[in-house]
C-alpha cells in the first residue's frame, strides 16, 4: 500500500497575503506532503474585504509559485468540509500573540466538534512577523506608509493603487 499523503489546509482571508502568512505556508510545506491554501469567500461576513476573492487568490498564487507542494483554492463552505474535500488531516494556523489565542481557541473547539478527525495545528509566528497583520498593512498603506518589505511586490502595488483610489471616491 502506498504511504498516505499528509495534506494540510492553511485557511484565511488573505486580504491581502503578507510575508507572515507566507512564512507559515512555507514552514507547513516542509512538514506536509501537500498544503492547500484556502482563501475564504464569505459574502455573509459583516466585514467587507478590500480585495475580491479572485484578487486574493491571484496574489497567493503569485507568492507561492515556487512552492511545488502548495496549491491555492477559494472556498465558501465550512472549513472542515473544505478540509474533508481535500482529504486533509490538519488545519494549520499561525499564532502571533496572546490576542490571537482566544479566537483560535474558540475556532478550535468548533472545528473539533464538527470534525474530531481533523487536527488543528498552531504554528508560532516567526519573531520578525509577530506584529504583522493584513489589517495593519491596510492601515499603513492607507496613510502612505511603506509596506514593500512586509508584503509581496504585486500586493504592495495593488494596495497603493486600491487605497489611493478609495481615498479619491
Ligand atoms: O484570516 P482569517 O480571517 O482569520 O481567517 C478566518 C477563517 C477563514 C479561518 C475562518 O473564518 C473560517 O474558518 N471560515 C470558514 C467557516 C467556518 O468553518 N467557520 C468556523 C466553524 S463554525
Amino acid at each position: 500500500m502506498p504511504p498516505e499523503r499528509k495534506i494540510a489546509i492553511c485557511p484565511g482571508s488573505y486580504d491581502p497575503i503578507t510575508f507572515g502568512h507566507l512564512d507559515v505556508i512555507q514552514r507547513s510545506a516542509r512538514i506536509f506532503d501537500l498544503v492547500v491554501v484556502g482563501v475564504v469567500n464569505q459574502p455573509v461576513r459583516k466585514q467587507q474585504t478590500l480585495f475580491t476573492a479572485q484578487e486574493r487568490e491571484a496574489f497567493a498564487l503569485q507568492a507561492t509559485e515556487k512552492l511545488d507542494n502548495v496549491q491555492i483554492e477559494i472556498f465558501d463552505t465550512l472549513l472542515v468540509d473544505f478540509a474533508r474535500k481535500h482529504g486533509a488531516c490538519a488545519l494549520v494556523k499561525g499564532l502571533r500573540a496572546i490576542s490571537d489565542f482566544e479566537y483560535e481557541f474558540e475556532m478550535n473547539q468548533l472545528n473539533r466538534r464538527l470534525a474530531p478527525d481533523i487536527e488543528s495545528v498552531y504554528m508560532m509566528a516567526s519573531p520578525q512577523y509577530s506584529f504583522l497583520s493584513s489589517s495593519g498593512i491596510k492601515e499603513m498603506a492607507t496613510f502612505g506608509a511603506k509596506v514593500e518589505d512586509l508584503v509581496p511586490d504585486g500586493v504592495a502595488e495593488a494596495l497603493h493603487e486600491r487605497l489611493a483610489r478609495t481615498k479619491e471616491q
